[in-house]
């Protein structure tokens, strides 16, 4: 399972590439807007960091303006990985940009029937917004499930499965289980998942007993 991080902040994603644990970025208007600095500055400074797909929102709604914008994008870096709406203009522009080899993401994907259009235009990534569905009472992961199942089912869809709207380290587990390709999270969750107080406490409990020895490793 690849793991990307989901934020336009540059300190936050160095660190998290230095844990090696890093495959991707994904940043959308509303985190551009967060960081307070020029979309092209922020994906240069990204892509210099991180090798694997970095995800760039176009914000034209009409097909020719996300055309011109995602090609535009696109000529940032070899890994920028361009994203559209899950709209009639966005799924034009994911066929049109990834028949000229762009990777597209699809997002602000909420349900199956709309997955499977984003495979049938060429969508590199799917974005099913699981945290956005759990907060109106419906189930996000029932339809991370569904569209599991579905890719399943034809061998002509080479969609990932890109789990967004993450809210904490269950989601990525039950993702996972359920054969998800890749869970974006911010960067909050992804040092949450390394933690558990049983590794803190028989960590601190192995170095007070090592004190007692005396000894050094390295002496
Ligand atoms: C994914 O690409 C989106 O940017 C993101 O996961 C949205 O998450 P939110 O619902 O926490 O804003």
């Amino acid at each position: 399972m690849k793991f990307f991080v989901d934020t336009a902040e540059i300190k936050e994603i160095e660190a998290l590439a230095a844990t090696g644990l890093l495959d991707g970025v994904t940043t959308n208007p509303s985190l551009v807007a967060k960081s307070g600095r020029k979309f092209v500055d922020v994906l240069k400074d990204i892509c210099a960091v991180v090798k694997g797909p970095v995800s760039a929102e176009v914000t034209a709604t009409e097909h020719k303006t996300m055309l011109a914008e995602g090609r535009k994008l696109a000529k940032v870096a070899d890994n920028i990985a361009v994203k559209v709406p899950l709209t009639p203009d966005g799924l034009r522009a994911c066929k049109a940009l990834s028949s000229e080899g762009t990777m597209v993401n699809v997002t602000l994907c909420f349900s199956a029937a709309q997955a499977i259009l984003a495979a049938k235009a060429g969508a590199t990534f799917i974005s099913p917004f699981v945290g956005r569905l759990d907060d109106i009472g419906s189930d996000g992961m029932s339809l991370i499930a569904d569209i599991v199942t579905i890719y399943r089912q034809y061998e002509e869809f080479d969609t990932e499965v890109l789990v967004a709207s993450v809210r904490g380290p269950q989601h990525v587990v039950t993702a996972a289980k359920l054969g998800a390709h890749v869970a974006t999270m911010p960067p909050t969750v992804l040092w949450q998942m390394f933690k558990h107080p049983l590794t803190d406490n028989g960590l601190a409990a192995f170095l007070a007993d090592w004190k007692k020895t005396g000894q050094s490793i390295l002496d």
